[in-house]
């Protein structure tokens, strides 16, 4: 029996790959390529180039692999774009789930991991942040990952379906042997924008907004490494395998950086001196984002391994330092 894994080309899906070959599972990735790289999967993974939202290729994955569970990776998953152009988050992240979830339930397919995000909860109440919080998204990407959590709610009650919902923060770092890692086009994140000052790709890195109340003033973020991430998908799809009922957990290091302290450490870490000016704000950042990632811990038996940010930004410079342009198409 084998575990598909939808979007398995992609940052967090390739790792979960690598994760799972190593551990000795039997592995299937289907992505459609288009912000995926075929570079990403790794040699042992059976590779097919699939949409989700392709009724007919879903079907034949279904009846050609014996799928034990899914990890559910596909989805677009940049906030702005998702402000810009929010029907492509509908068809994508949903209308494709949709297909999914009926070509899982045509073949009797019925667990089901998958990628939610911190930014189901919008602007947070407190923090750290509980699953119990409110969840109030303030743009199209985290409504409709709320959506897909509801859809998966639903489907669970009429066709017995099982999920696991993992609301990640925020993702980075990249495999410590320096095989894969973090490649986005256009990229938008903290940190693969900070390390292409040093890369020689970018003069400076801006600082969205220096006037938020925190102690610095910039936006505090969690940030965890994307194997820990791989690693709770294991632990959440063998929770899943065991009987474990439908769950949503938060995947976090429990502890906030600041945009300036993220960057300090990058300095450290490269020897480079990094130089940022501070700019307006971003429209949509909360101040705050901070994860209890307790209840992971406790149900999933979860232990991050790169908690320490300069061990998390180190891999990420190993890995950007070598494939200055990503992956080869
Ligand atoms: N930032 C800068 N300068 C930049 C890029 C980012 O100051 O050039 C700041 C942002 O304003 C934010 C922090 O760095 O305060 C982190 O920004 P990222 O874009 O790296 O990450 P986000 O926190 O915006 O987004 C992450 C995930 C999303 C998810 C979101 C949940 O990448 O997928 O958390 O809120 F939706």
């Amino acid at each position: 029996m084998a575990i598909l894994v939808l979007g398995g080309a992609g940052y967090i899906g390739s790792h979960t790959v690598y994760e799972l070959i190593q551990a000795g599972r039997d592995v299937v990735v289907a992505d459609n390529l288009l912000t995926g790289f075929r570079a990403a999967v790794h040699p042992k993974a059976r590779f097919y180039q699939a949409d989700i939202r392709d009724r007919a290729a879903m079907d034949k994955l279904f009846q050609t692999e014996h799928i034990d569970g899914v990890i559910h990776f596909a989805a677009s998953s940049q906030v702005g774009e998702s402000m810009a152009d929010p029907l492509k988050y509908y068809d994508n992240n949903l209308c494709g789930t949709t297909t999914l979830l009926r070509s899982m339930v045509a073949h009797g397919v019925d667990k089901i991991v998958f990628s939610s995000t911190a930014a189901t909860y919008g602007e947070p109440e407190r923090v750290p942040i509980l699953e119990t919080d409110r969840t109030q998204p303030t743009n199209c990407y985290g409504e409709t990952k709320l959506a897909m959590e509801r859809m998966m709610c639903w489907t669970s009650r009429a066709h017995g379906l099982r999920y696991v919902a993992l609301r990640y923060f925020n993702a980075c770092g990249a495999h410590p042997s320096g095989a894969i890692g973090e490649a986005h086009d256009p990229e938008t994140h903290l940190i693969p924008l900070i390390l292409q000052v040093p890369n020689g790709k970018r003069e400076k890195i801006s600082i969205f907004g220096d006037d938020y109340p925190t102690p610095d003033g910039t936006c505090i973020r969690d940030y965890i490494h994307v194997t820990d991430l791989a690693q709770a998908h294991i632990l959440a799809l063998d929770y899943l395998l065991a009987g474990g009922e439908n769950n949503v957990f938060n995947l976090g290091n429990g502890v906030g950086f600041s945009v300036k302290e993220v960057i300090d450490v990058a300095r450290s870490v490269t020897g480079h001196p990094i130089p940022a000016e501070v700019c307006p704000r971003r429209a949509g950042d909360p101040a705050q984002l901070v994860a209890s990632s307790d209840k992971a811990k406790s149900v999933l038996g979860w232990k991050p391994q790169f908690a320490d940010l300069n061990t998390i930004v180190a891999t990420a410079w190993a890995w950007h330092k070598s494939h200055p342009n990503g992956y080869d198409r």
